[in-house]
């Protein structure tokens, strides 16, 4: 999952128009897609209750922040701002209106009580497993009550969650999120998703099914399966085995309407042949794979707990790129993870050399308190890992434009997701993932077209043919 990804903070657009008597909620997403999912999954938990959404915080009854723990800076995030609400629940009390400010995520399910310790303006705060008790939270919050709602509920949250309506569904565009898996075993020595999202769980066939099909109804065309280790996911079948990642596709290949399907994150080792058998077969399949290395050294890849080698994931890289030859790769690295050598890191930019790779996200390692990075001996001084990440994301970048440079004056089919900011042009998607901008006579929001691309660099330009 990545979090960069997401620029980090994504707002609820509104849907409608609210009566000025309906109750309003404004949320701020903060982290990985899983968060974004997990918004719009508590957008229409509370619009089933009666709310509608604003993108104006001093409108809100609600205040909603979905909070990402990954890295230090980002779980600091909130801590800032929930200070700055203070001014506006202040305000908000002289003309007699209460504000609920509650915190969702994985700062939330990490941190817990002592969110409301450290900043009481606070009044509630649940966790990724049990937010479809948000309206009963907020409810209780109401009446004046602290409300922490962080355990890793037995009930199953998508037994009790409300099915978006397919207006909010049309709003969110012709992509969706869904997620498939939860949660993760890995470990790895400097994550903290093991403690915040909990142990891995798969979605059942039929529950995936049922939400596919809502989504093609409501015009979705393209799907993007979602877990922090969605390749690992299991779930079971109406058969009453455990399918895998590549069977699901197929059968998601199937649903009248769904031209595209993505999933992300995976990992190096949940990476089966029946999934690498998926991109082969399905045309649906998108040729994009965002696979996580984290580094090139064999040495800090046992530190890091990851299980594999570079020479492992080199060969899995050729595998698949064997049966989907023009597939963009993506990843994510760690510099400066404790005890990492110049040697070290020498090894990552080889490796990056041999994969070549479509787009990546590169962090200096952040230590985690709780997690085993954090207590290992020869921490990475700042001013190493500023270096480190600079030349790695200079290699990255010189990859990135490489990537797409040979794409122009090609013909590239893009699915048209949104209008573009300027009159007269639209924003579309190759199957690389790359945003294409083009005249909007190329075709409408849904469409899949062919268009000839004119420019490439982070954006690609392309004229309709
Ligand atoms: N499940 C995914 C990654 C989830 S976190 C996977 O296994 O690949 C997204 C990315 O954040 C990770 O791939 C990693 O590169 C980065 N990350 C996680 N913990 C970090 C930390 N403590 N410091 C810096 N980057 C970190
Ligand atoms: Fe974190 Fe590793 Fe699990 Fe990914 S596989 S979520 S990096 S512990
Ligand atoms: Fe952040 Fe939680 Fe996603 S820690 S990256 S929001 S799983």
């Amino acid at each position: 999952m990545n979090e960069e990804m997401m620029t980090t903070e994504t707002r609820q657009s509104a849907n409608a128009p609210a009566s000025p008597a309906a109750k309003r909620y404004f949320v701020k997403t903060y982290g990985c897609q899983m968060n974004v999912y997990d918004s719009q999954r508590m957008a229409d938990a509370l619009a089933a209750d009666g709310y509608s959404a604003t993108e104006r915080p001093d409108e809100a009854d609600l205040i909603l922040l979905n909070t990402c723990h990954i890295r230090e800076k980002a779980a600091e995030k909130v801590y800032s701002e929930v200070g700055r609400l203070r001014e506006i629940k202040a305000q908000r009390k002289a003309a007699g209106r209460q504000t609920t400010i509650a915190v969702a995520g994985c700062v939330a399910q990490a941190e817990g009580a002592e969110i409301i310790r450290r900043a009481p303006l606070v009044d509630l705060v649940i966790g990724p497993q049990t937010y479809h008790r948000l309206p009963a939270a907020v409810n209780r919050a109401l009446s004046g009550e602290k409300v922490i709602e962080t355990d890793y509920a037995v009930e199953d949250k998508f037994d009790h969650l409300p099915a978006p309506k397919p207006a909010a569904t049309r709003s969110r565009g012709v992509t969706a999120f869904l997620t498939v898996q939860e949660g993760c075993d890995k470990f790895c020595t400097f994550c903290v998703v093991p403690y915040t999202r909990g142990a891995e769980v798969s979605r059942p066939v039929g529950q995936i099914l049922a939400e596919a099909n809502r989504l093609a109804a409501s015009g979705v065309r393209e799907v993007t399966l979602l877990g922090q280790n969605v390749n690992a996911w299991h779930g079971e079948g109406p058969d009453g085995r455990a399918w895998g990642l590549g069977e699901l596709l197929r059968r998601l290949a199937g649903i009248p309407g769904l031209a595209r399907l993505r999933y992300t994150t995976s990992h190096p080792r949940d990476m089966d042949d029946g999934l690498i058998a998926a991109h082969r077969d399905l045309p649906v399949l998108m040729p994009y794979l965002h696979l996580p290395v984290q580094a090139g050294s064999d040495r800090i890849l046992k530190a890091m707990n990851r299980r594999h080698t570079a020479e492992d994931y080199i060969r899995l890289v050729e595998r698949i790129r064997a049966v989907r030859p023009d597939i963009a790769l993506s990843g994510d690295f760690i510099v400066g993870f404790p005890g990492e050598t110049d040697a070290d890191f020498e090894d990552t930019l080889d490796l990056v050399r041999k994969v070549g790779y479509a787009t990546a996200y590169s962090f200096k390692y952040s230590p985690r308190a709780g997690t085993p990075g954090a207590d290992m001996a020869d921490q990475v001084p700042e001013d190493v890992k500023d270096k480190r990440l600079q030349a790695l994301q200079d290699l990255l970048d010189e990859q990135q434009a490489e990537f797409v440079r040979h794409l122009k004056g090609k013909p590239v089919e893009i699915l048209i997701e949104r209008a573009g900011k300027e009159p007269g042009l639209v924003v579309g998607r190759s199957p690389w993932l790359q945003p294409v901008i083009v005249d909007e006579k190329a075709g409408g929001i849904g469409d899949i077209v062919t268009v000839r691309i004119t420019g490439t660099g982070y954006t690609l330009y392309a004229e309709p043919l």
